[in-house]
């Protein structure tokens, strides 16, 4: 029987009683709604091969690679997530992924193979929460702002390619294709409001960035191999802790196409 747990007050459930290589279609729509108002699912012990994380994939939409990093041989779009040392560690900072592009992945899974004994957690912080923490003033102020999103990450040196280098505008204040819900949609990758400078912005960009984190909002995951953790990233942003020194860390990664975010056309 399938059953939740809420792992923080405000991000993370864990689903027991589910095997994801055989979800009825009734079971998914629960783990997808779950993931869509908590952030974050965790199942254990799923033990999900690269081909299998590959097909359970599809049941949340299009695999997307993205620009960053290639993905492994005979699979659509899984990529691995290795230790690569403290200062190639490109993911410890809080952020969504790939917010750099038009239409950045909607979700992200990922299945742990090889774990540190101790260390090497992930966090997540429930973007929903933070905005809903944040006062009606500010609310209001940033209502109507775009972020500017840019690729300054190290993948493309970490692995050998070429830079991509892009960014994009995105809404300050997203609003969820699926729950309706507003969060507030800022990210490490953010540098700048639209048609502000840098200087310009950077108070209130500051401010928007030390939200997020906030132990309130946060669920940090201690993995276990055998691990499937499912996070939507309109949602959350998420850090991956380096602290475990030269240990083996190795997950598979898929990440699922999503959509142009929205700004909502509403006042709060
Ligand atoms: C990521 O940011 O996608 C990587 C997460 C992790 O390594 O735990």
């Amino acid at each position: 029987m399938v059953s939740t747990e809420d792992l923080s007050p405000k991000a993370g459930s864990e689903v027991t009683g589910v095997d994801l290589r055989r979800l009825s279609s009734e079971d998914f729509k629960f783990i997808s709604n779950l993931c869509f108002t908590r952030g974050v699912v965790v199942v254990r012990d799923q033990f999900l091969d690269a081909n299998e994380l590959d097909q359970f994939s599809k049941l949340w939409g299009k695999p997307w690679l993205g620009p960053l990093l290639p993905s492994l041989p005979g699979t659509e779009a899984v990529a691995t997530i290795k230790n690569r040392g403290k200062l190639g560690t490109v993911t410890e900072y809080w952020h969504s992924d790939s917010t750099f592009v038009e239409s950045p992945p909607a979700v992200t899974l990922l299945s742990a193979v090889d774990i540190p004994p101790v260390g090497g957690d992930t966090m997540w912080c429930n973007q929903y929460s933070v905005y809903e923490s944040l006062s009606e003033g500010l609310k209001r102020l940033i209502h109507p702002l775009k972020a500017v999103h840019y690729d300054r990450q190290r993948f493309n040196e970490v692995e050998g390619r070429a830079p991509y280098l892009g960014c994009v505008a995105h809404p300050v204040v997203r609003l969820h294709p699926k729950t309706g819900q507003r969060s507030l949609f800022i990210s490490g990758q953010a540098e700048h409001f639209e048609d502000m400078t840098v200087e310009e912005s950077a108070g209130l960009l500051q401010y928007l960035l030390s939200r997020l984190g906030q132990p309130d909002h946060v669920y940090r995951h201690r993995w276990r191999a055998g691990d499937a953790v499912i996070w939507d990233n309109r949602c959350t942003t998420h850090y991956a802790i380096h602290d475990y020194g030269q240990f083996p860390r190795r997950l598979h990664r898929i990440t699922v196409e999503g959509e142009k975010p929205m700004m909502d056309k509403n006042p709060p």
